[in-house]
């Protein structure tokens, strides 16, 4: 339990300053470079794993690497287990189980039309005036609306998306912890009220199924229900926001891209998943060691703090060439972590890459080419990354 230990292996990374989202991706891959794994003194300390290797092993590892001791460094203020993402196994397993098979491509497949429907109107106020906000006046509420609408919430989807939005931005402020349990306290209010309504009731939608299931044979309690009901509102928000705003920001800056796609759209999953991987939203989750275990042969203890740097892994040349180019045709560009690995594996993908491809086919189909219209603003806190502002105007005269 030597200090030696750590300081041989010490960095400078400190997820709570604000100026790391300038060059996020640079730095993690200049520390990648001499310190795969790393050690940060930052928020009572933690270990960085920085190898895409490393971060496959650690997250199929539940027995050294537990998520029960939460799952952000630092802890946020959130009053209960956020689940499935803070369950090890085997209880893990019974959530899995019952949400993914409604999150599928083909189970999202009757959601198509409307998802469209939201995407374009989003779009509507930059179609009319010719420019705006690309994140602040379209994709800010699109994946709010778009979860609440699949889950079966339409009572009052802007109230949604203000608590979501205010949950969000009190967990960034870590420096005011009672802010972010504040405003996890009114988030979990609304949706106990959704999930009351439910309760017992013959179901009628997703959110109803939910919580009247039952996992590994007894009921879901009403803390189990409100933990998932709240990761699922909260964990697609904010992401996919990042997502769209980036891939929108790539399809206007790269040469010729949107002439490719257009002539091709079998490139477009291709084009999200080197998006994805160029800008992981999330660019890290925590676990805590709980048995001794070694990484590259540095030991590490149990109730050390442990970060998977997925936006690390995702720019590792050792498994993608020439990591900081975007490129189309890279082999083995869906292998990035942007939706992490293992049993903890993002359970919304289906989702965000429905949200995702929607969004290129209306842009590609009804509207004329984009381009800049002044700075665009890169942001993010503890474990987010991606644009606050994406000035643009549609080409003029457009053939
Ligand atoms: C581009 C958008 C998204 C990104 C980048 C993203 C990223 C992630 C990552 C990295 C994890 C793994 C966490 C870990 O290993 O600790 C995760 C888990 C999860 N995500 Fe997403 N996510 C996105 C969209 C969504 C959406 C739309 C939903 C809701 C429908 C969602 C629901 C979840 C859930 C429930 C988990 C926990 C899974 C588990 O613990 O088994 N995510 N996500």
């Amino acid at each position: 339990m030597s200090d030696a230990r750590r300081t041989a292996h010490l960095v400078d990374l400190d997820n709570r300053r604000p100026e790391l989202s300038q060059r996020l991706f640079e730095t993690l891959g200049e520390m990648q470079a001499v310190q795969p794994v790393a050690w940060s003194d930052a928020s009572g300390g933690f270990w960085a794993l920085l190898k895409h290797a490393d971060i496959v092993a650690a997250s199929s590892d539940w027995e050294a690497f537990t998520v029960t001791e939460g799952i952000m460094i630092p802890p946020t203020g959130k009053s209960m287990p956020v689940i499935p993402a803070e369950l090890d196994p085997p209880r893990h397993g019974g959530f899995r189980k019952l949400v993914l098979p409604h999150f599928t491509p083909r189970a999202l497949s009757p959601w198509h039309e409307d998802i469209r429907r939201i995407v374009a109107d989003g779009l509507k106020p930059i179609v009319d005036q010719g420019r705006g906000d690309v994140v602040t006046d379209f994709a800010r509420p699109v994946p709010v609306l778009i979860i609440c609408l699949v889950l079966g919430i339409d009572s009052d989807w802007n109230r949604i998306h203000d608590l979501g939005e205010e949950f969000m931005a009190a967990f960034a402020d870590t420096a005011h912890p009672e802010r972010g349990k504040a405003a996890a306290h009114r988030l979990e209010a609304f949706l106990g009220e959704e999930i009351a309504a439910r309760r017992g009731e013959p179901v009628t939608d997703l959110l109803g199924l939910f919580v009247n299931a039952e996992v590994d044979g007894a009921p879901i309690t009403d803390t189990e229900a409100l933990g998932l009901v709240q990761l699922l509102v909260v964990a697609g928000h904010g992401t996919t926001v990042d997502a769209i705003g980036t891939m929108v920001h790539r399809l206007i800056v790269e040469q010729g891209l949107r002439d490719r796609l257009v002539a091709d759209r079998a490139l477009v999953p291709r084009m999200i998943d080197e998006c994805l991987r160029l800008h992981a939203p999330v660019w890290n989750m925590a676990r805590t060691v709980r048995n001794p275990t070694q990484v590259r042969g540095v030991d590490l203890l149990p109730g050390e703090k442990v970060m998977l740097a997925f936006g690390a892994g995702n720019h590792d040349p050792e498994k993608f060439a020439d990591p900081f180019t975007f490129d189309l045709d890279r082999a083995g560009l869906s292998q990035h972590l942007t939706f992490g690995s293992g049993r903890h594996r993002c359970l919304g993908e289906g989702l965000a890459r429905l949200e995702m491809q929607t969004v290129l086919d209306v842009l590609l189909d009804e509207l004329s080419p984009l381009e800049l219209d002044g700075d665009v603003v890169w942001g993010g806190h503890t474990n987010s990354h991606g644009l606050r502002s994406l000035p643009v105007r549609l080409v003029p005269d457009h053939g």
